[in-house]
């Protein structure tokens, strides 16, 4: 099945690079969220990304122009009803997915594929409100999406080889190099990743170093582009605290404890970059203050 039109649910940080790539691979892109200002701030998000790579020369202008008119938005769920693919990248929630889902599910044709970038959420479970399991996948983009290499496509129970293919393909159009799991909790990005962050949650609070050297420590010793502080930052503590509750529930193994200080910074409000203050200070543009 060809894939010419896609749609995308969300305009936050993942749903505007989500359709920022797949505007820039050529597809006609129809982005929607509940709210005018949302959308917007999504459009504001793409425009300085496209800017940004054209720049740096990454883009040319024709690319750069053409991405920014392939780009549709709307508020209306119905607006979607023609396109080939929906990527939902809404918050992670699974009722507001749930949600979604079934009144989205009837609108689309029924040769459509729906796909979540969720980051935790059960593939299987999420498919099995809709009534096409077997055009129901994950594609997990990754945080900054235009920058980052990889699409974790998550393969549900009963989702097909078809839709496999498909969205394998309409990844790789997107410059993104696929990589194909099976779904268990956490996938495997998170299950790898977010332990070695609460690991080092636990050091701040044990006292073992300070978030910077922590930091300086797993980015010159074993050249991670970020310390995992400071990913969990950019991730979002609420974010990081909600995957380690999916990895504790979903394995029930005691190693997948989420920190209590964890915890605690969420409770305080303390979410990362996007509250302005997690293990870091940041400014209104999310830059590090000091
Ligand atoms: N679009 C275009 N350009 C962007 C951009 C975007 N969305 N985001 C950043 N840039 C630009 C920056 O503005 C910067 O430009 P200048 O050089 O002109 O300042 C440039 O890219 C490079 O950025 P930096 O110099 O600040 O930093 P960097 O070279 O380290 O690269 C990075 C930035 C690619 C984000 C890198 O730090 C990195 O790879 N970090 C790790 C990211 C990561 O692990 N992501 C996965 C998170 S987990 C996830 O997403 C899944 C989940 O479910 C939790």
């Amino acid at each position: 099945m060809e894939i010419r039109k896609i749609g995308v649910v969300g305009a936050g940080q993942m749903g505007s690079g989500i359709a920022q790539v797949a505007a820039q691979a050529g597809y006609a892109v129809v982005l929607r969220d509940l709210e005018e200002s949302f959308v917007e701030r999504g459009l504001s998000t793409i425009r300085r990304s496209l800017a940004k790579l054209l720049e740096k020369g990454r883009l040319d202008q024709a690319t750069h122009d053409a991405s920014l008119e392939r780009i549709q938005t709307t508020l209306q769920l119905s607006d979607l009803s023609d396109c080939d693919l929906v990527i939902e990248a809404i918050v992670e929630s699974e009722p507001a997915k749930n949600e979604l889902f079934r009144d989205l599910d009837p609108l689309l044709k029924p040769t459509a594929i729906l796909a979540s970038n969720t980051s935790s959420i059960p593939i299987t479970r999420l498919a099995s409100v809709t009534k096409r399991p077997e055009r129901f996948i994950g594609m997990h983009f990754m945080n900054p999406v235009p920058l980052m290499e990889l699409v974790e496509v998550i393969r549900g129970y009963l989702t097909s080889d078809e839709t496999t293919q498909a969205v394998l393909e309409a990844a790789r159009r997107m410059g993104k190099t696929p990589v194909e799991v099976n779904d268990y909790p956490g996938f495997v990005s998170n299950r790898v990743l977010l332990p070695m962050i609460n690991e080092a949650i636990q050091c701040v609070m044990e006292g073992v170093a300070t978030p910077e050297a922590i930091d300086q420590i797993m980015k010159l010793g074993m050249n991670h582009p970020m310390g995992p502080l400071t990913l969990a930052d950019f991730i979002g503590l609420d974010t990081c605290l909600s995957i380690m509750e999916v990895l504790h529930r979903g394995l029930g193994d005691d190693k997948y404890r989420p920190s209590p200080l964890l915890r605690k910074m969420v409770q305080a409000g303390l979410y990362g970059r996007k509250s302005g203050r997690g293990f870091y200070r940041y400014d209104e543009k999310g830059n590090k203050i000091g």
